[in-house]
């Protein structure tokens, strides 16, 4: 759709009813008729326009429907919407179903715990988001002595240092190196160390690795069958290769960021890193946004 679409969508003064009640949390349309004192047909019609433009989606529930806006919006729309949606945010309509939507609440009486129920993985909940969770998990995690390939400019450092006796971070951009310097600088991190070199030719000792990073890297690398080959050699008996990186796509987009490779096949993985034991991959799901880059993680042992 256009962005005069976009507008247009936007323009009708009930659809923007109906949207800034779903910002506020998931609606059916018996709950909407009851705030927006519209008939069913009305409001059934602008909530198919919503959805056939990719704002809303809606999910069953008993022999209702639920209706949401997407948090996985188009980013021209998602523009268009949030411009709006500040610009009609303190309109009076805007505050009087605000209030009529606090009276249903209280009216229906239910908490937002039973509410969820059964679609909590849907839902927005204060703190509850994937990073939160892997800073949570990652405190269960030993990387002993851990070398991460391409380490970029210490962003996962910070996470993954803590955890780790010693951390190497290798990469050939100054820049980044520079950048992982300047934030490891600013924390009480002692084990962190910065090696300038590439994963085809990794400036370290063979069995020196307790576990060794890849993450979202390989697909940089101009020969990544010889750095999983590095890897392999420089992880010490008992150790563990990480691989979080692309599935084989074929978009251009890939292009722009630097990637030389436009991502690997699980069974690439596997081939190339068949000197280690008890490979284990995942296929995460595909990213909601355009053009839907799908992760895929390699994980292997060297034999002890
Ligand atoms: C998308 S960044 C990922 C950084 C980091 N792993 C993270 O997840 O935040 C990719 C990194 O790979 C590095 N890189 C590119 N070519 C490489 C190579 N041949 N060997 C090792 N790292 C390389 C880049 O310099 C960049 O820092």
């Amino acid at each position: 759709m256009a962005i005069g679409d976009h507008l247009r969508l936007l323009a009708d003064e009930t659809r923007l009813r109906v949207l800034h009640l779903l910002a506020e949390e998931p609606l059916t349309v018996a709950e909407l008729q009851d705030v927006l004192e519209l008939g069913q047909s009305s409001i059934s019609g602008h909530l198919a326009k919503l959805k056939q433009a990719g704002l809303t989606h809606d999910v069953p529930e008993g022999s209702a429907r639920r209706y949401r806006l997407r948090d996985d919006l188009d980013s021209a729309l998602k523009s268009a919407w949030l411009a709006v949606r500040a610009l009609s945010a303190n309109e009076a309509q805007t505050q009087i179903d605000h209030e009529r939507l606090i009276a249903l609440r209280q009216r229906r009486g239910s908490s937002w715990v039973d509410r969820v129920a059964g679609s909590l993985h849907r839902e927005y909940a204060p703190g509850r988001t994937w990073e939160s969770l892997c800073h949570g998990f990652i405190r269960l995690t030993r990387f002993g002595r851990c070398v991460d390939v391409g380490a970029g400019d210490g962003a996962m450092t910070e996470l993954i240092a803590p955890q780790a006796t010693e951390m190497t971070c290798v990469d050939p951009s100054s820049a980044m190196l520079a950048a992982a310097r300047a934030r490891v600088a600013t924390l009480q991190l002692s084990n962190v160390h910065f090696v300038e070199g590439s994963g085809e030719k990794l400036p370290l000792p063979d069995a020196s690795a307790d576990t060794v990073l890849f993450l979202q890297s390989l697909q940089y690398m101009t020969d990544p069958e010889r750095a999983l080959g590095e890897a392999i050699r420089i992880l010490a008996p008992d150790g563990t290769l990480l691989v979080v990186t692309l599935a084989k796509h074929t978009s251009v987009e890939a292009d722009a960021f630097g990637h030389q490779h436009r991502g690997f096949t699980p069974e690439q993985l596997k081939r190339w890193t068949r000197a280690l034991q008890q490979h284990h991959t995942d296929e995460l799901p595909r990213e909601t946004r355009s053009p839907h880059f799908q992760t895929i993680i390699l994980s292997a042992n060297k034999r002890s």
